[in-house]
């Protein structure tokens, strides 16, 4: 990009990305600096987080190392701690916030034998978000790997998905309400439809727009957790494959609900990026993590008047959560 064009951003917004040293985080960081946007890359581990800013910084002109449009930070957000000191360097830099995209996510899974299991279920369940389909609709499914999940990891997913970004939003807030036109990007997924939770109480709960509280996601996802261990999931009615994934993504979007209504000046949206080649997806998917990045991106320049506490299917609006 040449100096002119990024010129044209009299006043530079900054932004801070989780989870940006790899996959669609990584892309985000790329596409928001050719905007022209400061980004401030943060990773969890520190060698990881420094390598991705030195390729962004090889494979970019020279020209985003003389403007000092990317550094790191670490942040692991299951880590109050680095959380305060990451928001204590952005205070001490910048004295704001422009942009918060948080990307961090795991799928709470491992895949058992053959990979292919991944997309075919992936795709199943993202057209049972998006549609009607119904058990009765689909054709069999043919690989013969497998889909383990246990407590351990839907713990894990539901403490990064969850309460890490919300964490990361509770932490920046004040800051991100110094800045004149602040966006929160919440990357979710089409598998946190609220319909896929299937728990009928959940269901309840988190389709109550208007009432939602921090207090029910709490009381879901404790309920959800404690099913979990106690070996009761199929017996409750939770999800029987990507539970904790699903879980914690429709707790995330719930939380973009909660935080528009309570901060009219904060732009907050949650986004489905499509299907990509990453780690958490096997590196199976048809789109690439650059396209992925893209809905993001639309999300954290929105304009001035810009839509709050909806939830995005790459570049469009989802009439339901
Ligand atoms: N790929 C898709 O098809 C797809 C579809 C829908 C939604 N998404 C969402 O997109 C987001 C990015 O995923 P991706 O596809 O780019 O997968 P990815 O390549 O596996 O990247 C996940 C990123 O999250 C980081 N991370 C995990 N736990 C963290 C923690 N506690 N603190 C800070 N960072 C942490 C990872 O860091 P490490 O390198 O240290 O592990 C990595 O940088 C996720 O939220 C995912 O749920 C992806």
């Amino acid at each position: 990009m040449a100096a002119e064009s990024l010129n044209n951003h009299p006043i530079r917004k900054n932004a801070v990305v989780t989870g940006g040293n790899k996959g669609i985080g990584y892309e985000i960081c790329r596409q928001l600096m050719e905007k022209g946007v400061m980004v401030v890359l943060t990773a969890r581990d520190e060698k990881r987080g420094k390598e991705a800013v030195e390729k962004l910084l090889r494979e970019e002109s020279c020209y985003y190392q003389q403007m000092n449009l990317v550094v790191f930070h670490q942040v692991d957000v299951v880590d109050p701690q680095s959380v305060s000191s990451l928001v204590d360097f952005i205070k001490s830099k910048y004295g704001k916030l422009d942009i918060l995209v948080n990307n961090a996510g795991v799928n709470g899974l491992m895949v058992e034998g053959d990979v292919s299991i991944l997309p075919e279920m992936i795709e199943r369940e993202a057209a049972r978000g998006l549609s009607n389909t119904t058990e009765e609709d689909e054709a069999p499914i043919k690989s013969t790997g497998k889909l383990i999940e246990n407590f351990g990891w839907a713990e894990e997913c539901i403490s990064t998905n969850y309460y890490g970004a919300k964490r990361m939003i509770d932490a920046f807030i004040p800051l991100l309400l110094l800045s004149p036109s602040p966006r929160v990007v919440n990357v979710s997924s089409l598998l946190g439809k609220i319909k896929l939770v299937s728990n009928e109480w959940a269901i309840k709960a988190l389709s109550d727009g208007e009432n939602l509280t921090t207090e029910k996601v709490d009381e879901v996802l404790n309920e959800f957790l404690m099913n979990f261990k106690e070996d009761l999931l199929k017996e409750k009615g939770w999800p029987n494959v990507f539970s904790a994934y699903k879980v914690s993504k429709a707790a995330m979007n719930a939380y973009t609900r909660i935080v528009a209504q309570k901060y009219s000046a904060i732009c907050i949206n949650c986004i489905c990026p499509g299907f990509a080649k990453t780690d958490i997806t096997c590196n199976t998917g048809p789109m690439t993590p650059q396209d992925a990045a893209e809905g993001p991106i639309l999300l954290a320049l929105l304009p001035e008047d810009g839509t709050s506490g909806q939830f995005f299917y790459r570049k469009n609006i989802l009439t339901t959560f």
